[in-house]
């Protein structure tokens, strides 16, 4: 899929641009403004900063923001041709100027419009589902097949692990696995598995990844341990843009589903990188995940940056990061089928943004990506929610949640939950003074001594920043807008900073270096060709192991 290179890149440095010189000087007369305040002198505030797309409502108005903030932050975004790399992006241009490739996840779920070998992938996709879901597919010894486990890493696992957690249901047929690290994860779950009825699916880009390989390898040798016969082609699928790897390894022609070099791996769960999700949910329900994608594409593509949601959270995070020096950001929400989306941004958002030249390659002069962390909250509450709230960092948080639970949940329950996630969020904002404590602990008949020595440990500093998300429910629907909406959120940023965010240069350097030492620690290759400190670690392991370097 080639397309013409977005001719021009932003002509002048970022922090050159009026609009950026303009924010430091709005920054620097913030002073001592509190969000507090902001709130009480604008019983609007809410109305003013928030919007619903794609089935989504996001508050943004517990933000460290006024009018005047947005306002120069949609100038930055018009000043640095934010629209028309929109444009570029969305229509399959080479937006990746480093691999000279388009970034066209967008095209995955783009219906009748997508590609004709998008949506011949999809039809082969949903042929194969139906069969596995409807026990048609067979083993070698004639069983159904009944465990899917799908062998993956990175993009090729962390989108469709989030997507089987939060939408499938744990009676689905087949049950899905997912297996990334090498070795103990794999022979503990292959110890609960029949190798008449187990199904693999190697999803691998590349089919070279040295973890997958390994894992494929082990799983090739499991089947042939517990088969009648040495052809184990029949409990194989796999997903990739190297044919000719997978071929190789024995993967049938018509078990092999494609993967093509304009579509990232971290952006791939639309692709046939989806395939465990779809046999897990069903395709009906695949297909509303691609629909939900496409709605927030649509708004993306169409609202205005002032009413643009993915706009208004990347120039937001921009704000906070590059601005207000939050250097993390928590992703933290509070309906559990989502316990697996902070792992998936960190890849999304750190992988992306986690860069430190220009598209030309020039030195960055301010920060890149922020470290994206975080998990399910009614659990952080009892686990860092201080830290945020006392702490002595900035730290934006994302939060989200589900007006009502899923499968019809229990709705006092939900209202548990629900208020959870509102108080914190209420109280990063508003802080508690030492006066409202003081008032608060006398009023409880503690001597006003006492309160004013515990009210400075017991007062919360407030003014502290977060947006918060709410899905109707979450479905495959809803879960398709949001994980557009973070995958745009995350171009937004990296268009404004002038960075790829789609190359990854940063983890190819580990890959090579790790498959150089793997001789040396098996004890086969000399331990003095590294650094001191790598090589007496080798040394150790050896000693530690009995084995001689
Ligand atoms: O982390 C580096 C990376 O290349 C990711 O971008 C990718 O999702 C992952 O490794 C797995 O790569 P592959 O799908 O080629 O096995």
């Amino acid at each position: 899929m080639s397309g013409t290179p977005v001719s021009k890149s932003v002509s002048a440095s970022l922090t050159r641009t009026p609009a950026w010189r303009a924010l430091v000087a709005h920054h620097r007369s913030w002073n001592e403004r509190r969000l507090r305040d902001l709130f009480a002198a604008d019983p609007q505030r809410f109305e003013r900063f928030s919007l619903e797309a794609g089935g989504l409502l996001l508050d943004y108005s517990k933000n460290l923001i006024t009018a005047e903030t947005r306002d120069l932050l949609v100038q930055l975004a018009l000043e640095r041709g934010l629209p028309d790399r929109v444009a570029a992006l969305l229509s399959g241009k080479r937006v990746n100027q480093t691999e000279k490739r388009a970034a066209w996840h967008t095209a995955l779920r783009a219906g009748d419009a997508a590609p004709r070998e998008v949506r011949r992938t999809l039809a082969a996709m949903r042929t194969f589902a139906d069969a596995l879901r409807a026990g048609q597919v067979k083993g070698l010894t004639g069983q159904a097949i009944r465990d899917v486990v799908s062998l993956g890493i990175g993009g090729s696992a962390l989108g469709p692990a989030l997507v089987v957690r939060a939408c499938a249901s744990d009676t689905a047929s087949p049950r899905a696995h997912f297996v990334s690290t090498p070795g103990e994860p794999l022979t503990r779950l292959l110890a609960t598995l029949d190798p008449t009825t187990t199904l693999f699916i190697v999803q691998s880009k590349s089919f070279s990844t040295m973890e997958t390989a390994r894992n494929a390898r082990a799983a090739k040798a499991w089947l042939l341990a517990g088969l009648p016969s040495a052809d184990a082609g029949a409990h194989f699928a796999a997903v990739t843009a190297n044919v000719e790897a997978a071929g190789a390894f024995g993967i049938a022609p018509e078990r092999l589903f494609p993967m093509w070099d304009w579509v990232g791996g971290r952006y791939s769960v639309w692709s046939a990188v989806g395939l465990p999700a779809m046999i897990a949910m069903g395709p009906a329900a695949f297909d509303e995940l691609l629909a939900g994608a496409a709605l927030m594409d649509r708004h993306f593509a169409e609202a205005p940056p002032e009413r643009n949601m993915p706009m208004l959270m990347g120039l937001i995070g921009l704000w906070h990061h590059n601005f207000c020096g939050g250097a993390s950001r928590a992703v933290i929400s509070y309906e559990p089928g989502l316990a697996l989306l902070p792992p998936y941004l960190q890849q999304l958002e750190m992988e992306s943004l986690g860069k430190s030249v220009t598209q030309k390659g020039k030195a960055l002069r301010t920060g890149s990506g922020t470290v994206v962390w975080g998990n399910l909250g009614i659990e952080a509450q009892h686990a860092y929610m201080q830290a945020l709230h006392q702490g002595t960092q900035l730290v934006p948080v994302d939060f989200i949640a589900a007006c009502s639970a899923r499968n019809g949940g229990d709705a006092d329950t939900q209202s548990v939950i629900l208020a959870s996630c509102f108080a914190q969020s209420a109280l990063l904002m508003q802080g508690v003074s030492e006066d409202d404590i003081k008032q608060q602990l006398t009023a409880n008949g503690m001597d006003a001594k006492e309160a004013a020595r515990l009210a400075p440990h017991q007062a919360l500093p407030g003014n502290r920043p977060s947006n918060t998300l709410l899905l109707p429910s979450l479905t495959p629907h809803s879960l398709g807008a949001l994980l557009a909406l973070y995958e745009h959120r995350t171009f937004v940023k990296a268009a404004i900073l002038d960075v790829n965010a789609f190359d990854q240069y940063g983890v190819e350097h580990g890959k090579k270096l790790a498959g150089s030492l793997l001789p040396e620690l098996n004890g086969k290759a000399p331990t003095e060709t590294h650094d001191a400190s790598t090589s007496a670690l080798i040394r150790h392991v050896l000693k530690n192991n009995g084995r001689t370097p």
